[in-house]
């Protein structure tokens, strides 16, 4: 087979750039780990800055995201008994759309599926070849054991964390930076209308907690818990103890319970991985970096990524000129590396540290009021959270 860009991974970042590469007239074949019920299975990110839902729109997918996603002009901070709201129209002019990772990934299936173009399932034992010479492929098996192997001009590794894309990448080329955190995130999902029409992130010296939503009925919950947790160890019960325990008061006394529908753990990291190119290898989202989620960036990073590798091989494919494809690891990695200092701070602010003493939590205390009392500490904030400009 041979194709113009072989996709590795079907989660967001490969979809949405198949699906742009489409409009372009550009073709594609997608490789897919898993199946499409398990990859709308995973529960993850909810909250889209505005950057993603333009390139959701201009990929021809926007309709029902436009339609049931929920503007967020604000979200609310609290540090114990106290609350500040960061307006975000007010300091910076944007809002966020709330719409779940699960749905916008299902867009992307059905906008492929229906137009015929080919993603193939259940592939195992990818491999890259030859990346760094003018004829790469990829050779990839099938669950009945039969090989195969595609020819293509570029391959687009949007294989995740765990995929093959990086680690392909010769270790003498890459540099990895990364930092664990001591905790992780329990989530919740539960058909209840949502503790508040805006996110609250919450801090207590009990730990952090996140209030957030999918839609005005169905709510999504995190805690922080110690890693050596379990999803198991936590009856709803205890899940929403717990939460009413880190929120404000008031949003306590009105938090709405119910049996929970997706309950799982994940862990906190910070991690990018430079160059983001090696010959006609590009890496885009979770296969380059990673952030806590503190801040909601891990989804909307990989959409700059996916941005700015569109541009560069529409420039190249159909334009002739290959330069953007030259700066697409320095471009995409400056915007990334701010994202991941907001997510380190945002994470560091909010979270109770074991090892803390009284001093650090003294500084996040004096932090907090400081961005209470200052606007532009509350403008620093909001401008990352919607989303630094592409
Ligand atoms: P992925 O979504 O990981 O997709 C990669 C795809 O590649 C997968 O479908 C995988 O099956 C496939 N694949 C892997 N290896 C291969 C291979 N060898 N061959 C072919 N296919 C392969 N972000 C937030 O902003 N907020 C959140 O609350 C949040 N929660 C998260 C919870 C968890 C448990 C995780 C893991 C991430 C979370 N994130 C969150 C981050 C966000 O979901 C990711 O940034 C986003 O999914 C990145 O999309 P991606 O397409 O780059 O990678
Ligand atoms: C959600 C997740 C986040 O990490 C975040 O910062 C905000 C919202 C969510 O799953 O809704």
């Amino acid at each position: 087979m041979r194709t113009q860009v072989c996709i590795i991974g079907g989660g967001p970042s490969g979809m949405l750039l198949g699906q742009l590469l489409h409009k372009a007239g550009i073709d594609t074949i997608v490789l897919e780990r898993t199946t499409k019920e398990h990859v709308l299975s995973r529960i993850r990110a909810g909250v889209l800055e505005r950057g993603f839902v333009d390139l959701m729109r201009q990929a021809g997918v926007g309709e029902r995201m436009d339609r049931e996603g929920l503007p967020h002009d604000g979200a609310i901070i609290s540090f114990d008994q106290d609350e500040i709201r960061i307006d975000f129209d007010a300091l910076t002019g944007a809002h966020v759309l709330v719409y779940g990772q699960t749905e916008l990934t299902r867009d992307l299936y059905e906008a492929r599926e229906s137009e015929g173009l080919p993603i193939i399932y259940q592939t195992d034992e990818v491999t890259i070849h030859d990346a760094d010479t003018d004829s790469a492929y990829v050779t990839y098996a099938t669950p009945d054991g039969e090989k195969h192997r595609i020819d293509c001009d570029y391959i687009a590794g949007c294989d995740g964390f765990h995929g093959v894309s990086r680690k392909t990448v010769p270790s003498n080329v890459r540099r990895e930076y990364e930092k664990t955190y001591p905790f992780g995130w329990l989530g919740i999902l539960a058909h209840t209308p949502p503790v508040h029409d805006e996110l609250i992130y919450a801090t207590s010296e009990r730990g952090f907690a996140l209030c957030s939503m999918r839609s005005h009925t169905l709510s999504r919950y995190y805690v922080q818990v110690p890693l050596t947790d379990t999803p198991e160890e936590w009856s709803d019960d205890d899940f929403w103890s717990e939460l009413r325990r880190r929120i404000p008061p008031q949003a306590a006394d009105r938090l709405v319970t119910g049996p929970s529908i997706e309950k799982s753990i994940a862990p906190l990291r910070s991690f990018v991985s430079e160059p983001m190119r090696w010959g006609r290898l590009f890496l885009c989202g979770d296969a380059a970096h990673i952030v806590p989620p503190t801040g909601a960036k891990g989804l909307n990073t990989a959409a700059s990524d996916i941005h700015y590798l569109y541009e560069a091989l529409v420039a190249a494919i159909i334009e002739k000129d290959a330069s953007g494809l030259d700066h697409y690891s320095e471009k995409a990695l400056a915007r990334i590396w701010k994202a991941e200092r907001f997510s380190w701070w945002m994470t560091t602010l909010l979270h109770h540290f074991p090892d803390d003493g009284a001093f650090e939590q003294r500084m996040r205390r004096a932090e907090f009021e400081f961005l209470g009392e200052n606007r532009h500490a509350q403008a620093a904030l909001a401008t990352n959270y919607v989303g630094l400009p592409f």
